[in-house]
């Protein structure tokens, strides 16, 4: 079978490689599409822990079961499903046992023709999504979920600020928020990607690239934000503790922009902020987000579409932070 394989860093080909087999209670999903997230490129960067080469990225999966292993359900077999990229999460809700793991590294993953999981991993893709709008759904979608629902506990009628709108998983909070009653802020580097996100129920946003943007953000969403979301970090993360409300929630699952340098404690602990990190979800936060999504007929934001062979341009497309949404590859 074709799939899409890093041989070294930056070494990105599409190549015939063996194809997968289901061991007992696995099954065989012949992918339809998938997508990338931010995850594949620190992968291709070489700046991932755990990184063997060669090895086929990609996380997020939808298709159609072609085989079962042994003690495999073998009425899993014809069906369309997505595939739940968090691996061994364990029995804990509040967070993850020592064997978790992420679909597409150490285990190969969904940038081929085929991918063998645990029959475990798979639920009935969304009947109202296209492929394309599916293959964004996993991991993304269970990360935002997590961070948005279970972590910070949004209610009705609250505002949250939600950074970098024009990220996959950003945007996935969004659309949770939205359908969850509150009063939705974002921030984006493009004042494009703003007014993109207002068409989507945000009832405003701010640049966080301009110095100053959190005193403005107190400004026009008249107060501060009772819960924030974040996956860039770095120094900007002041400005966020900066706009959080007393008693206020920032949750954080990523560091695209590395630590802080300064943690600004006086501020934390004299509002009383709870700093909540959070990363990917368990299986309850992946049936409750799919029934979300179900519920509420949530459209996945797919930015674009492109084929296993312009792979190489769909990574330097998230490398450079060009997208709104996901970037969705189809084999
Ligand atoms: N822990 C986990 O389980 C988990 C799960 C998913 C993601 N992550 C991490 O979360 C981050 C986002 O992942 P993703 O897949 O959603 O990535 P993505 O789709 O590549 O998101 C990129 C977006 O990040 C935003 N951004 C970049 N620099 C920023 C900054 N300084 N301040 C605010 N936003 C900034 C940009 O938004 P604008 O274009 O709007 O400016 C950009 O479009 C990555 O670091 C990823 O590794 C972690």
């Amino acid at each position: 079978m074709r799939a899409i394989q890093l041989t070294a860093v930056n070494q990105l080909e599409v190549r015939e490689v063996a194809e997968p087999v289901s061991a007992p209670g696995e099954a065989v999903v012949r992918i339809a599409a998938a997508a990338l997230n931010h995850r594949d490129v620190w992968v291709k960067l070489g700046q991932y822990a755990g990184l063997k080469f060669p090895c086929i990225p990609g996380s997020d999966g939808v298709g159609e079961v072609v085989a079962v292993g042994t003690t495999a359900d073998a009425s899993w077999v014809g069906r369309r499903v997505v595939i739940n990229p968090s691996f061994g999460w364990g029995t804990r809700q509040d967070t993850q046992g020592a064997d978790f793991s992420i679909l597409g590294l150490p285990r190969q993953g969904t940038l081929a023709e085929r991918v063998a999981v645990p029959v475990g991993q798979l639920a009935l893709a969304p009947e109202h999504l296209s492929d394309e709008a599916a293959a964004a759904l996993p991991l993304a979608g269970l990360t935002a979920w997590r961070a948005v629902m279970s972590r910070a506990r949004l209610q009705p009628g609250e505002r949250i600020l939600i950074g970098g709108i024009g990220g996959g998983t950003a945007l996935f909070g969004l659309q949770f928020a939205v359908a969850a009653g509150a009063d939705v802020w974002v921030t984006s580097s493009n004042p494009a990607k703003i007014a993109r996100a207002v068409a989507l129920g945000a009832r405003g946003g701010f640049d966080y690239t301009k110095p100053g943007w959190a005193e403005v953000a107190q400004a026009g969403a008249g107060g501060f934000f009772d819960v924030i979301i974040d996956s860039a970090g770095g120094n900007g993360f002041e400005s966020l503790v900066d706009v959080a409300a007393p008693g206020g929630r920032i949750v954080f699952f990523g560091a695209t922009r590395g630590n802080p340098n300064v943690l600004p404690m006086r501020k934390i602990f004299w509002r009383q902020l709870s700093l909540l990190g959070s990363t990917m979800g368990s299986p309850a936060d992946w049936l409750e987000m799919l029934a979300s999504v179900n519920r509420h007929r949530i459209q996945p934001v797919v930015s674009e579409v492109f084929s296993f062979a312009e792979a190489a341009r769909a990574f330097e497309r998230m490398e450079r932070g060009e997208q709104f949404g996901k970037i969705v590859l189809k084999p």
